[in-house]
């Protein structure tokens, strides 16, 4: 899957609802973790990137990043960060790594077996990947995505557009990285995220989920706005507004935390 064009600020409208899950996976990272090689991959505006500096300065720490426009309001931040521009489907590490961070970012990449079992074979013995993945698919606001984006005069250009997949079963991520890690940790949980403002569900799907369909229609304004407000007026059915204002979004979410063996081949420490 290609990723679209993204827009930092509106990605970072609900940064502390978006944040929470981060926290919580970075909160279960082995105490006993010293990284010297550390990779946010799908590093967005840096910010989780940063944090991981500032918690190991000693630490390379590299955020990686398809996105321009995101990286460059990463760019900004005051930390010794090493931004890179590229793909993370195609990266391959010039040392192993200690730890790789992928917040939010590998729902856009396709083949998930293969790819968690290549970013697996990166790591150093007792390196950590730390992922955290949106369950999208399966969530109501995204079957009314699809289904609105099905039906009306956009459809045949937004026929075909792809926009997040659903995820491989728990036990696809086990057996993926289950030969070359220990200490496999694999989670869920669904946080009630509670947003504020007019068309929350809508503003906070056109910062992720809806940038392939912005992308699509973006040289018809026409046409964009007209699929804007249907959707928001079925969202907004869907997801009506408490009666203090506020409107609650149900948002599952994939963990896992696993281990490097120090026992298995690729990766070693030599050379460093
Ligand atoms: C939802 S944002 C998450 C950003 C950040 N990790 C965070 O938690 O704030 C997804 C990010 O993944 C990046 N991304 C998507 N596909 C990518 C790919 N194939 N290679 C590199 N980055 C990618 C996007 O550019 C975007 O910045």
């Amino acid at each position: 899957m290609t990723s679209p064009a993204w827009d930092p600020q509106q990605y970072n409208r609900f940064e502390r609802q978006r944040d929470r899950a981060v926290i919580d996976l970075l909160a279960q990272l082995p105490r006993d973790l010293d990284p010297h090689e550390v990779w946010d991959i799908g590093c967005g505006t840096g910010r989780h990137a940063a944090l991981l500096k500032r918690r190991w300065p000693g630490a390379r720490v590299h955020g990686l990043d398809s996105s321009a426009a995101m990286l460059e309001q990463a760019r900004s931040l005051p930390d010794a960060v090493d931004w890179v521009l590229g793909d993370l489907q195609m990266w391959e590490p010039e040392a192993p790594v200690d730890l790789i961070l992928a917040n939010a970012s590998l729902q856009w990449a396709s083949d998930h077996a293969n790819l968690f079992r290549r970013l697996a074979a990166v790591l150093a013995p007792g390196g950590v990947l730390a992922v955290q993945m949106p369950m999208a698919w399966e969530t109501r606001h995204h079957a009314l995505m699809r289904q609105t984006a099905a039906d009306g005069p956009w459809r045949a250009r937004l026929k075909g557009v792809d926009t997040i997949q659903p995820l491989l079963a728990a036990e696809g991520y086990y057996d993926a990285v289950a030969d070359l890690c220990e200490d496999v940790d694999i989670w869920s949980t669904t946080y009630l995220h509670v947003l504020e403002g007019e068309d929350a569900v809508l503003e906070w799907m056109k910062g992720t989920a809806l940038r392939p369909y912005l992308t699509a229609l973006c040289e018809d304004s026409a046409i964009l706005d007209a699929f804007l407000m249907r959707l928001g007026q079925v969202l907004g059915q869907a997801f009506p507004k408490r009666p203090e204002g506020r409107t609650l979004l149900p948002f599952p979410r994939l963990f896992l935390l696993a281990r490097r063996r120090s026992d298995v081949g690729e990766g070693s420490r030599q050379g460093r």
